[in-house]
């Protein structure tokens, strides 16, 4: 796979977003962002109804597309002597209807076209994905209900609006809040991104520092982002792995479609991973576990004006090692976080913890993976043999060790 597909997943996909008049179109400015930096070319449709809620002008920066909002614009003359409904149909790969009003998801469901985004879903050949927004008495109201599921029974992806609190709290609680824009993009990718490989893959995947408690306000941690972890567990998510990521405190945001597990000290790491760990065909544990604790943590806090104070530190419990001796024929890849003697180091921890593969990295000087979006990995299997990688986006060196990780999962079925 080049860097090329990994930072733009949806690169050479025309996309229509289509917004209607609701207090969520606000957040469509986000989902153009969002596809535009997944690589589509997105062209924004805004109806009547929504220009009294968002301005063109951030759709047209962001997407770099003018958003059409009329049927005629003879005024401007934008499209002139074109049947700009049917021209767009033919060119797009996939139409995203967000937010979807009870009035656009009625006119779709029953075939009505007095307005473009109407019209234009008439002629669609394309899929066409539906992120409904309403009140909640709205959503649960019987014709709504019945539009919905013609829509469906016609093939279309109606996608369960969220549950919570409006944007008007007199709205109160129940469904009906458009779903967030990167569950919309996943939608997007799972529908536009061809046949994925690891479909019925169950990974574990681990990210992030622990901590461990000293007093009621200190502990000891390291520099670990989770960026490698969370790189990881979104890149096997959307190559249709299921995932559960355990991730140490980190200010990442739970990838979507990631079952995400968040712990603190490693005792809890532990708890999580070897837990998951009966139900996985592989794990990859990227976290940097601490390795050593307070051995008798305070429960107040440690005063200063004690002068000195001295931790003495016990060794944690070894996660990945304890996972090794139950591994059976599953994967089980490995992080080396080294300062020097790479290669050495790596080796040996792959034997002592039985690995299949472990993925070591430098950790000091100006390759240093630690807290960084880059990485110059060398992986190392159990036949000693090494594959040694440029420096590296995180995302792309996912997808390499994913690459591994799926040969020898289909080897071991
Ligand atoms: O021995 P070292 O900490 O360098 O090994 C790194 C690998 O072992 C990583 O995959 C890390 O997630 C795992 N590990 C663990 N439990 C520990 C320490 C490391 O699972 N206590």
């Amino acid at each position: 796979m080049t860097e090329e597909n990994n930072t733009a997943p949806l690169e050479g996909k025309f996309i229509v977003l289509a917004v209607t008049g609701g207090i969520a179109s606000y957040k469509s400015i986000e989902l153009a962002r969002l596809l535009t930096l997944d690589g589509a070319q997105v062209q924004p449709i805004l109806t009547q109804n929504a220009r009294a809620f968002v301005q063109a002008l951030p759709f047209q920066i962001l997407t770099g597309h003018m958003p059409i909002e009329a049927m005629f614009p003879i005024e401007g003359g934008r499209h002139p002597g074109d049947m700009p409904h049917i021209s767009l149909t033919d060119r797009s790969d996939l139409i995203v209807l967000a937010p979807a009003t009870a009035n656009i998801i009625a006119k779709f469901a029953r075939g009505m076209g007095d307005d473009f985004v109407s019209t234009l879903l008439l002629s669609a050949k394309a899929p066409v994905i539906v992120a409904p927004a309403m009140n909640p008495r709205m959503w649960a109201n019987p014709a709504v209900r019945e539009n919905v599921h013609l829509l469906r029974s016609h093939g279309h992806l109606v996608m369960e609006p969220g549950a919570g609190r409006m944007a008007r709290a007199e709205e109160g609680q129940g469904r009906g809040r458009m779903p967030e824009p990167s569950e919309i993009l996943t939608e997007v990718r799972r529908l536009l991104l061809p046949e994925p490989d690891l479909a019925g893959l169950r990974l574990l995947v681990s990210a992030g520092p622990t901590r461990e408690k000293w007093d009621a306000v200190r502990f000891l941690s390291n520099r670990s982002s989770g960026i490698m972890g969370f790189a990881l567990a979104s890149v096997a998510c959307l190559r249709g792995a299921e995932v559960t990521l355990v991730s140490g405190p980190v200010s990442l945001p739970d990838p979507p479609g990631v079952r995400t597990i968040r712990v603190e000290s490693t005792d809890e790491m532990r708890t999580a991973a070897l837990n998951a760990w009966k139900n996985m065909d592989a794990a990859i544990m990227a976290a940097a576990v601490a390795d050593f604790r307070p051995a008798n943590p305070i429960s107040g806090k440690q005063k200063k004006e004690s002068g000195s104070a001295s931790i003495e530190l016990e060794r944690t419990p070894d996660i990945i090692a304890e996972m090794g001796h139950k591994k059976g024929n599953r994967v089980l890849v490995g992080f080396a976080a080294e300062t020097d003697n790479l290669k050495e180091n790596a080796l040996d921890k792959l034997r002592r913890k039985q690995l299949d593969l472990i993925v070591a990295n430098a950790v000091s000087g100006e390759d240093d993976a630690m807290g960084s979006e880059t990485s110059r990995a060398h992986l190392f299997d159990a036949s000693g043999a090494e594959e040694a990688f440029p420096l590296l986006e995180k995302h792309a060196l996912a997808e390499f060790i994913l690459d591994r990780v799926a040969k020898m999962w289909e080897k071991n079925r």
